[in-house]
């Protein structure tokens, strides 16, 4: 591997900034802080828990227009940055003639939304971006939605209110708007032929080594790259990464980023099924789930918060295979397949074959997963995911289940019930599926199957819940089921409408 290193350029200030040297891991937030000298965004949890490191980064979307989407500065790599731009606290007010503040900090400061203020640079990045993004759509967001929106945010002083307020008020002030096109025209200018090759010295225990960040700009490219290199790790969103790095202080090695790969971020309709390629991210794909099955609003709205949801993909949340990962059971529910590639070969799985044992899956080396297809006949079915968590907005599942059913009358033509944070590995609970499928959805159909299901699983006791207690949960969330499903004044699925709350279209 030769050592030729392309800089990583980027528009940050108003101008495009070349970078060479840092290692491939050093984070946006300490590079911001340590190098750039621009000590507005704050640190935290390091984390993405907390949002205070909260930036905006500017991407040309398919059509060439400029997308604003919040992300978590500590969890993003600085290599990752390439082609994009990067917007701080900074930058608001350079958008302002004299020394004006932005309607936004001017709104937080009129409506007290900061009182020690450390969470303030992160919460005014995030209004910022939703401030884009309805001034540009002209619409305005209702209270709900600046909550959703603010969910990555934390704030230990202020009690949520007044900014809240700052969020509606920010709209009453005189606008002031980013010269999106002279963005877009920079970001333009940017484009690589090919894809970067960025490598840096990393200095070890055992001396200095040179890391290698490859960012393929084809899937060909990328498939090329990673028969090539199997050693190298994927990295897409590196929202479980980052935390490798910052927590667990893994040493990543070779990284091979899907980011730069449009084909991988595309949702289509295609032959019958919705194919959701691996580097969509969370917040695209959840939304196509959720418009074709509304009752998944829920659970898309308390994955993670929206920078987690802007950066993280769901291919990388399948591949990654946390036992309570979110997706996989609503996944496995509506009978997604995993698309592998390896070289020019393409292969598919359905996903309740793709996870062999905790954390292991049934890739291939040099293999990555391209993409997953769901049968568009899945979405015919009554589809419900429950995720079960101590904390509503942005916490990690105690539980998570995804149900499938298909009634005939009064009788179960079909169900699928698949379950995460109950066993090594997110599965099906085929027992209580064979105590249901062609009886009466009644309640003694129910009770059959809660007892089945303690036979499915045996779920262990940590942290987030006891042993007990997730059984218990699992087998009431099957009586949700059939209270939600039941002929006759069934219950309202419990998630809001969100198409009315949240169009969360990026801005
Ligand atoms: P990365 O971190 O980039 O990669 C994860 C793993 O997958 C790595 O091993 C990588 O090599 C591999 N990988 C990625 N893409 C591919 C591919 N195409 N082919 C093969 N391997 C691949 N998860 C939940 O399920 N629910 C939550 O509510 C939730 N909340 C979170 C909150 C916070 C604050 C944070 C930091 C994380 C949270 N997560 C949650 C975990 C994480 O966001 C998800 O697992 C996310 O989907 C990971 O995707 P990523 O693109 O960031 O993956
Ligand atoms: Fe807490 Fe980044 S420092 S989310
Ligand atoms: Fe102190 Fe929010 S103002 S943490």
């Amino acid at each position: 591997m030769n050592d030729d290193t392309q800089p990583i350029r980027f528009y940050h200030r108003g101008e495009i900034v070349q970078v060479q040297g840092p290692q491939t891991t050093r984070s946006v937030l300490d590079w911001l802080r340590e190098d750039a000298r621009c000590t507005g965004t704050k640190e935290g949890c390091n984390e993405g828990d907390c949002g205070a490191c909260t930036v905006v980064l500017g991407e040309l979307d398919g059509q060439g227009a400029l997308r604003l989407e919040s992300r978590n500065a500590c969890i993003q790599f600085l290599p990752t940055l390439d082609g994009k731009a990067l917007f701080t606290v900074e930058d608001l007010q350079e958008q302002c003639a004299g020394a004006a503040l932005h309607p936004v900090q001017q709104a937080m400061v009129d409506c007290h939304g900061s009182q020690c203020g450390f969470c303030t640079p992160g919460f005014v990045m995030s209004l910022w971006q939703c401030y884009e993004q309805h001034q540009a759509a002209g619409t305005r967001p209702t209270r709900q939605q600046l909550a959703d929106g603010l969910s990555g945010n934390l704030c230990r002083c202020t009690g949520y209110r007044p900014i809240l307020d700052a969020g509606q008020h920010m709209f009453e002030l005189p606008a002031v708007r980013l010269d999106r096109a002279a963005v877009a025209a920079a970001l333009h200018g940017l484009r690589r032929p090919a894809g970067l090759h960025y490598a840096a010295p990393l200095a070890t225990r055992e001396g200095t080594r040179t890391d290698h960040f490859h960012a393929p700009a084809t899937l060909d490219e990328l498939a090329a790259l990673r028969l090539a290199r199997p050693q190298a790790r994927l990295l897409a969103g590196s929202t479980d990464i980052g935390l490798w790095v910052n927590k667990q202080f893994r040493d990543v090695g070779e990284l091979i980023y899907l980011g730069g790969v449009a084909e991988l971020k595309r949702i289509e309709e295609r032959g019958g099924e919705l194919c959701i390629g691996a580097g969509a991210s969370l917040e695209d794909a959840w939304r196509a789930l959720a418009q074709r099955a509304p009752a998944l609003a829920e659970v898309w709205l308390r994955f993670a918060s929206p920078p987690i949801r802007h950066a993280g993909t769901m291919g990388g949340n399948v591949a990654n295979g946390s036992p309570i990962g979110d997706a996989p059971p609503i996944l496995m529910a509506l009978d997604a397949q995993v698309e592998l590639r390896q070289g020019a070969r393409v292969r598919r799985l359905p996903l309740t074959d793709f996870y062999l044992d905790y954390m292991k899956n049934a890739l291939e080396p040099g293999e990555f997963v391209q993409g997953l297809a769901v049968p568009l006949a899945a979405f015919a079915r009554q589809v419900r995911g429950y995720k079960i968590s101590k904390r509503f907005d942005c916490d990690i599942s105690a539980l998570c289940a995804g149900f499938a059913i298909e009634l005939d009358g009064g009788t179960v033509r079909s169900v699928r019930l698949a379950y995460g944070g109950m066993a090594a590995t997110v599965r099906r609970a085929a027992q209580a599926e064979a105590a249901i499928a062609g009886r009466p959805w009644t309640e003694d159909t129910v009770r059959a199957a809660r007892q089945a299901l303690a036979q499915d699983f045996k779920p262990l006791s940590d942290m987030r819940a006891s042993a007990a207690y997730r059984l218990q949960v699992a087998q009431n969330l099957l009586q949700r089921l059939w209270l939600e499903t039941r002929a006759g004044d069934p219950l309202p699925a419990s998630a809001t409408n969100v198409f009315s709350v949240m169009p969360h279209a990026a801005a």
